[in-house]
């Protein structure tokens, strides 16, 4: 398929690398790519950033038919860009798609048009340390039309955000709160799809928990709200006597690719590692006897986050010593080594952009 290129005449000033935040500015260019029954996806093209113009009937609007993504791309100490993994970027989409009713799109060609936009944008790739492009591929349900169905037209955008070291200081570890009351998905919905419902559905339990003083909830499973399921927008890990486990994916749970790669490091250094059901039961039972050494989410924002401070009911439990644990530590620097070209990259999870 052909990808037309429209330049953009008067190139943003790019911010300061030290004044990053995350997703508050964008870069020159998009890409953009329509869906019609009847000529499939076509009219790919990358052109000036710009607002997309919408009918108030347009049915991401009322619906919330609509699915995306977030990689982001790296600059090495040499000045290459790369991605990582993003053809596992490319298949959950595709995987979202199927859930939403979306029509899936061609994933050689996403991935073509997401290093074309890059390579377009390198300048705008951040050079400080830890710092990246983040890169958000999204489609949207476009039929004006005020009926409950999937619509027949879409847009596919991606869009670039340069952004900041997650951890400028150091880790920052998490304080989570454990809720019962409020659930993020639930097996049969939709919740191992990126689609805007599952963080609509977070928001007010998200905001519960600021307010009473803590960074995350910790989600339970919707049915018996027993069973780990996921910490704010992140998969989870924990480490209890040496094994390194995490919830299995049953269909309500993001498959991460954070979370695949830390499992296949820890197999690689042949730590014990088991995808197996967690329940708040047995997290709370492995403090009081000793055996839960660590905590951490899993994620491309962040990488690793530690969690040091949790909270369930009248119990406010600290983790390992409070600090940063070492399988933590462990993972967050493999991980950003490859990704920055500091490592090894044993497993071919860079792609290069140029
Ligand atoms: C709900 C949720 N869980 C888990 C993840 C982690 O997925 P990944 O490691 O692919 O970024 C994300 C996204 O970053 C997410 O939004």
């Amino acid at each position: 398929m052909d990808l037309r290129l429209e330049r953009v005449e008067n190139p943003k000033k790019r911010p300061d690398d030290s004044k990053l935040g995350f997703g508050q500015v964008f870069t020159d260019h998009m890409f953009n790519m329509d869906y019609a029954p009847e000529s499939g996806w076509h009219n790919a093209r990358i052109e000036p950033y710009g607002p997309i113009v919408m009918d108030p009937a347009t049915m991401v609007l009322h619906y919330g038919q609509a699915i995306f993504e977030g990689l982001k791309a790296y600059r090495t100490s040499d000045g290459k860009i790369q991605l990582f993994r993003p053809e596992r970027n490319v298949a959950r989409f595709n995987r979202s798609a199927q859930i939403m009713c979306i029509p899936e799109v061609d994933e050689a060609f996403a991935l073509s048009a997401i290093k074309r936009l890059v390579a377009i944008e390198k300048d705008w790739v951040p050079r400080a340390p830890e710092t990246s492009l983040y890169i958000r591929p999204t489609i949207v349900a476009m039929d004006p039309y005020l009926g409950v169905r999937p619509s027949h037209t879409y847009r596919f955008f991606v869009i670039l955000s340069p952004v900041g070291a997650y951890y400028p200081e150091g880790f920052n570890p998490l304080k989570i709160w454990v809720t019962d009351k409020y659930v993020r998905a639930v097996r049969g919905g939709v919740g191992e799809a990126k689609t805007p419902a599952n963080y609509a559905a977070s928001l007010f339990g998200a905001e519960v928990a600021k307010e009473a003083g803590y960074t995350q909830v910790l989600w339970l499973d919707a049915v018996e709200r027993r069973y780990i399921e996921e910490v704010g927008t992140m998969n989870i890990f924990f480490v209890l006597n040496g094994e390194l486990a995490t919830p299995p994916l049953g269909g309500s749970i993001l498959p991460g690719i954070t979370r695949d790669s830390v499992l296949a490091l820890a197999r690689r250094w042949n730590v014990p590692v088991a995808e197996r059901p967690v329940t708040i039961d047995e997290i709370m039972d492995a403090h009081k006897n000793g055996s839960l050494q660590e905590i951490f989410g899993s994620g491309t924002a962040a990488v690793i986050s530690p969690v040091n401070h949790l909270a369930w009911r009248d119990e406010e439990l600290t983790i390992g010593d409070g600090g940063v644990g070492p399988m933590a530590q462990k993972f967050y620097a493999a991980i950003t080594d490859i990704q920055y070209g500091r490592a090894e990259d044993p497993s071919g999870w860079i792609v290069p952009v140029e």
